[in-house]
């Protein structure tokens, strides 16, 4: 529980940190395997950045000997995707909620997320998603791990997107992510906006392009 005399919150503390050279995940041997709490403060700013905001405010915080990842609790959360698809129930309005995906799906490529299962998405009595836990995101790998996930964007986020160069990403996010951390996020998000530039090429603007209705 957070207080600052006038605010009383709950939060989430997370102090995972881990590196192992080969780990074990349930998609098989992962090298250079990382697990951190900085990747959820990480995955905050730069869903600010992008003006996503789809994930809880996180921040660093020494939390008795450990520094950690101190987030936001998402209240009134009403289930998570895995129950929604289990009980098989949709939100009343697909036009808020297919855009709330895309942008999921987005921003897994955009941080090379490996531990996007539906327990991380969080979805509200109003039908709003919160994306959490992102301790296994933020590889270094220069290519998009599924670029068939990407098939419309935000207008304005993908121009949010062509302006993350690495230097904006530097200033952003050197606390919490490596040299390689942060070209992996340059990198990709200069491959992102080439995918969704050539579709609009292709397909025209509206079929690839939406505004995101605000939140
Ligand atoms: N900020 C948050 N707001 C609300 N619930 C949360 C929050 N963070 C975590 N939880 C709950 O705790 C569970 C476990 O937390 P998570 O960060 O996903 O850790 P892990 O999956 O590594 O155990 C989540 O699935 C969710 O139910
Ligand atoms: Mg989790």
């Amino acid at each position: 529980m957070l207080s600052d005399g006038t605010v009383t919150h709950k939060a989430q503390i997370q102090d995972v940190d881990i590196f192992e050279r080969e780990f074990q995940t349930l998609h098989g041997i992962e090298f250079n395997f990382r697990d951190s709490y900085k990747y959820n403060i990480a995955a905050y700013l730069l869903d600010k950045q992008l003006e996503l905001d789809m994930v809880p405010v996180s921040v660093a915080r020494r939390v008795g000997s450990r520094t950690s990842a101190v987030t936001w609790w998402v209240d009134d959360v009403a289930m998570t995707e895995w129950d929604r698809v289990e009980q098989k129930l949709r939100s009343p309005s697909p036009r808020t909620w297919a855009p709330q995906m895309y942008a999921v799906r987005l921003f897994d490529q955009l941080i090379d997320n490996t531990d996007r299962n539906g327990g991380n998405l969080l979805i509200t009595d109003d039908w709003v998603i919160w994306m959490i836990d992102h301790t296994r995101g933020f590889r270094t790998r220069k290519s998009l791990r599924s670029p068939n996930d990407l098939e419309w964007i935000d207008r304005s986020v993908l121009e949010k997107l062509r302006a993350l160069d690495e230097t904006t990403l530097t200033e952003l996010l050197s606390d919490y992510l490596t040299g390689a951390e942060i070209e992996g996020v340059a990198v990709r998000a200069g491959l992102i906006v080439e995918l969704f530039d050539e579709r609009v090429a292709r397909l025209g603007a509206g079929s690839v392009l939406y505004d995101l209705p605000p939140r």
